[in-house]
């Protein structure tokens, strides 16, 4: 068995986390591979697919010499021993489950699609996320063969966050490994396990077996995801009372037993993964009739929704209770910052609803305006849609600016500026409670932050 490495699957798991392994690991040649040529183009160009802070100085660095991006799935399966699945394994929207259940039809074709191309033993790794005892059946598909070749499935889930992707590699705080509990697992999990091993020290390299593997990583977006939602519940009773939800989480996360961090209250939790892996516990729970854990988990992603819906509402009801007609800059649509991704980004949500008011919108946004156009292709009023990547721009002869990412260079514009080009009353709704609301208060902008009383002039 070789130690060479194929990544099917170059999304924002798959490519970050092969370019790390190539990057630490000079003796093991990595391949990633995609049925997307667009992407695979984009891997091998200048400009990158995804835009992730530190990942174009390491591809650079390795491209050519020990890591490679190509098309050529069953060259790619021939090759290489160790192979990682990170295809997409986005909501089912069709059939049982529909909602809710992760949709493992990529999944699966590239089960077989490596049992057909075989030709010696592979250890097959599952980096996306996928519902408790999938590894089962990938393992039921992959034996399922008239060849003499063993195959072992591990699962490996990926902690990394976008937009802090790199550093996240570089210093995980821990490495999962899945595997089955027998002589042929513990040797593939050994396996995988010295490859982290070149850079990660071993007392964070997990070994479990499969079923706990896949589990945490269900929880552990679960878990972060539920205190986001927390604090958002508590952010609506602060608006209500004359407490500052910045303050309340700051008391709280004091305590050691809570922490401080993932207490940022916001216009909510966006991203691939929080709500498409909620939704698949809840899934799960529900298919094991445990009614109460699935509702439990449910109530996480309602109070989402229900805080992205809140925004648009205090919106509204502060510029009057009427929108129509009437300007609004969004600054920020990617669901967070240094990222250019939008998958379930609230600024969709919030523009959608703005739209549905007749509100005339201008986004800006340093790096998601490609992915904006798309998410909001499908909108009646499309014409109302302006894309402006200068936020200065974006704001002139606005009613309201609604910032909506807490994008860095958001800080350091010129506020006094923008409202002075703005209609009055001005408004300034900020998402992200990211800027200085007095200072902005204080320029003649009436300012609604989250969790937090407003500051009017009116
Ligand atoms: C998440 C997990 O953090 C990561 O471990 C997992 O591998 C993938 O899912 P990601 O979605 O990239 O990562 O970003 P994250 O930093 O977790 O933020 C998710 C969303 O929650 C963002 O929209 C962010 O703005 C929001 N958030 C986060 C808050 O609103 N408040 C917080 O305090 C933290
Ligand atoms: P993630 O955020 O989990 O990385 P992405 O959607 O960004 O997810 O990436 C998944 C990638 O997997 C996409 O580029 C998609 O084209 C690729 N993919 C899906 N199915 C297959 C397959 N059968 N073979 C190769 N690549 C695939």
């Amino acid at each position: 068995m070789n130690n060479n490495i194929l990544c099917i699957g170059a999304g924002y798991v798959g490519g970050p986390t092969m370019a790390m392994i190539a990057y630490k690991c000079h003796d093991v040649n990595v391949t990633i591979v995609d049925i997307n040529q667009e992407r695979i183009d984009a891997w091998n160009s200048d400009e990158l697919p995804i835009y992730e802070p530190g990942l174009e100085e390491i591809v650079k660095e390795r491209r050519g010499k020990n890591l490679f991006f190509s098309t050529n799935i069953e060259q790619g399966i021939i090759d290489n021993d160790i192979i990682f699945v990170s295809v997409n394994t986005p909501t089912k929207t069709f059939g049982h489950g529909a909602g809710y259940a992760a949709d493992l039809q990529y999944w699966e074709k590239c089960a077989r699609h490596i049992r057909e191309v075989a030709n010696s033993d592979k250890i097959v790794i599952e980096k996306s996320t996928l519902p408790v005892r999938t590894a089962a059946a990938m393992a039921r598909i992959l034996e399922h063969g008239s060849k003499e070749i063993k195959f072992t499935v591990l699962s490996n889930p990926e902690f990394l966050a976008e937009g802090t992707a790199i550093d996240d590699l570089q210093n995980p705080d821990r490495v999962l490994i899945g595997g089955p509990q027998n002589e042929q697992g513990k040797f593939a999990i050994e396996k995988l396990a010295a490859i982290y091993a070149q850079w990660v020290d071993d007392s964070k390299i997990l070994r479990t077996n499969l079923w706990s593997s896949e589990l945490s990583k269900l929880t552990a977006n679960a878990f972060l995801a539920q205190r986001v939602s927390s604090i958002n519940s508590i952010s609506a009773l602060c608006e209500q009372t004359e407490a500052d939800v910045s303050e309340v989480a700051h008391a709280i996360g004091a305590d050691k037993r809570i922490g401080p961090k993932f207490l940022k209250a916001s216009i909510g939790f966006g991203g691939s993964c929080f709500k498409k892996d909620i939704l698949n516990l809840v899934y799960i729970c529900e298919t094991y009739g445990l009614t109460e854990c699935a509702e439990y988990w449910k109530q996480v992603v309602i109070m989402n929704e229900y805080q992205e819906s809140r925004f648009v509402a205090r919106m509204l009801k502060a510029m009057f209770n009427t929108i129509a007609g009437k300007k609004i800059a969004i600054l920020g649509f990617a669901f967070k910052a240094d990222t250019g991704d939008t998958r379930e980004s609230p600024a969709i949500k919030v523009c959608k609803e703005l739209l549905q008011e007749n509100a005339i919108i201008t986004i800006s946004d340093p790096q998601a305006l490609k992915s904006a156009k798309k998410d909001l292709a499908d909108v009646s009023n499309i014409e109302n849609i302006i894309f402006e990547p200068d936020p200065y721009k974006a704001a002139e002869n606005a009613h309201a600016i609604a910032l909506l990412t807490d994008w860095k260079n958001y800080k350091k514009l010129d506020f006094k500026k923008i409202y002075d080009s703005m209609e009055k009353p001005a408004f300034f709704f900020d998402g992200r409670n990211h800027i200085d609301s007095d200072m902005l208060y204080s320029i003649g902008f009436n300012v609604y932050t989250i969790g937090q009383t407003q500051k009017t002039h009116l």
